[in-house]
């Protein structure tokens, strides 16, 4: 493993190690992603001493400017150098956990320390001390699952995932980011323990969602949180848009894998966050909407709407951003149906002008959440929408070219309204600035100030005001 071990903070960390005369390992996700070629800059170093007295040492050995970062409640100590973070632990018998608010209480061995880890690919450690430098120990065949692709715990995975039961997560996380199976014993562990993922923060559970939604294929992920049943225990309203009914021998689509392949399909084209949030919570008021109508059939009539409505209670659930992103989000999913419902029928100008004026800047990523919506498996079904939302894509641009309407700004402002007529701000000045901005969306006037300024006259005139000069 020398070959891979080239960059010099190795070997300083080696010599430190050295002189401490501590065993000292490169350890975890950076050793497994070595094996796997996949690029990292965390690094986690366990050596058999004080993981703390060994981080400062190396920081001075590395002269570095900024402060070396110690948490004494938990043994450990961070420090940055280049791209890199490195974390310092002593190695010990208790289960490894970042997130415990418990200090630790008994130093141990290195093997002590591997099989309190979460999976054998996670376990796997290289020495840097000078004389086995490179060696690699790997107690329980953490190398044989990389190549052969399983998630198993070291240890029986009911001891494994009670030290620690967001590890059920991690294991269903690796499994979408890396595309590894989780071995039977383990995934039959995660069902038996799921009631535990109740005693995990928020927070830890929300980074292990956003990391599922964010891998190439977010689907797998949550197939297996519904599988396991963790899915219900922490996204209820996720797991209600699984199912079909049927009435009268009329059945609805099952919009929990009709959610999940609209993910997986807009997963190549963004690796925007909140675009999958918004793909994950689209047609999230399905369930409460749902109704069958007598000679229609099943109708969810304003799920666009109530959905959008959902989202702070559950962002607040969740502990997501409760800013600009929740309301992107809001936003994407109360808007999601107007790009097809204007596909369907003749594009007019002045509908892809209201769509671009509520979407302002968000518009394309709307076209493109829109555009993974179409799951039918009718493929003339799906190239003929395909080819409307091409012709939707080009009239947004004319439009856009002609009218920039994607950031609107009212081309007569309220303070000109109000000199020329005399007012104070008021009714009418909002009712005149109202209808400049409807006569610009329908295309009655240009999105300019010589036309509106006119159509600002024409519409004061109405109302029975005329100008003071
Ligand atoms: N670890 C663990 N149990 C946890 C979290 C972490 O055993 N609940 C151990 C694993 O050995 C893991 C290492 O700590 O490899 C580092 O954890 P972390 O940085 O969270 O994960 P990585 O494996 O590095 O992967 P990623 O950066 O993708 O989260």
């Amino acid at each position: 493993m020398k070959e891979q071990l080239k960059h010099p903070v190795f070997t300083i960390i080696g010599s430190v190690a050295d002189e401490l005369n501590q065993p000292t390992f490169v350890i975890g996700g950076y050793v497994r992603d070595l094996l796997l070629g996949r690029p990292t800059s965390d690094i986690d170093i366990v050596t058999v001493g004080s993981g703390i007295e060994l981080a400062e040492r190396v920081g001075r050995a590395l002269r570095l400017k900024s402060k070396v970062t110690v948490f004494k409640n938990f043994g450990t100590a961070m420090l940055c150098y280049k791209e890199m973070e490195i974390e310092f632990v002593g190695a010990r018998k208790e289960s490894y956990l970042r997130n415990s608010r418990k200090p630790i209480v008994e130093d141990g061995t290195l093997e002590d320390d591997q099989k309190r880890r979460d999976f054998t690919i996670n376990a796997l450690a290289i020495s840097l001390n000078k004389e086995t430098f490179g060696q690699l120990t790997d107690p329980f065949d953490g190398v044989k699952d990389l190549s052969g692709q399983i998630i198993r715990t070291p240890l029986d995975p009911d001891i494994t995932f009670s030290d620690d039961p967001l590890r059920m997560m991690r294991a269903i996380r690796f499994s979408t980011q890396l595309g590894f199976q989780i071995a039977d014993e383990t995934l039959i562990a995660i069902s038996r323990n799921k009631e535990r993922i109740k005693i995990v923060s928020q927070e830890r559970i929300v980074d292990e969602l956003n990391k599922i939604l964010l891998a190439q294929k977010p689907s797998t992920g949550f197939i297996l949180l519904e599988e396991t049943g963790l899915l219900p225990l922490i996204f209820p309203e996720l797991s209600n848009l699984k199912g079909v009914d049927a009435v009268k021998g009329i059945a609805h689509k099952d919009n929990f894998y009709h959610t999940l392949k609209v993910l997986d399909q807009l997963a190549p084209k963004t690796g925007n966050l909140w675009l999958r949030w918004s793909a994950l919570l689209h047609d999230i008021a399905k369930p409460a909407t749902k109704r069958f109508v007598e000679g229609l059939g099943w109708t969810f009539y304003s799920h666009n709407f109530i959905g959008a409505k959902m989202i702070p209670g559950i962002f607040r659930r969740m502990k997501l951003p409760l800013n600009e992103k929740m309301k992107y989000v809001q936003k994407m999913v109360e808007l999601h149906m107007r790009p097809i419902v204007l596909s369907e029928e003749e594009v007019t100008d002045s509908a892809v002008r209201r769509l671009l004026f509520e979407a302002g800047e968000d518009i394309d990523d709307l076209m493109t959440l829109c555009e993974a919506d179409i799951t039918s498996k009718n493929v003339g079904k799906v190239q003929r929408h395909l080819q409307n939302f091409q012709l939707v894509r080009q009239k947004l641009k004319e439009i856009d070219e002609k009218d920039s309407i994607r950031n609107f700004q009212p081309p007569v402002s309220g303070e000109e309204i109000m000199e020329t007529f005399g007012l104070t701000p008021g009714r009418e000045v909002g009712i005149i600035k109202n209808a400049i901005k409807e006569a610009i969306l329908d295309g009655i006037i240009g999105n300019n100030h010589e036309e509106a300024h006119r159509f600002m006259l024409e519409k004061a005139a109405e109302i029975g005001l005329a100008p003071v000069r």
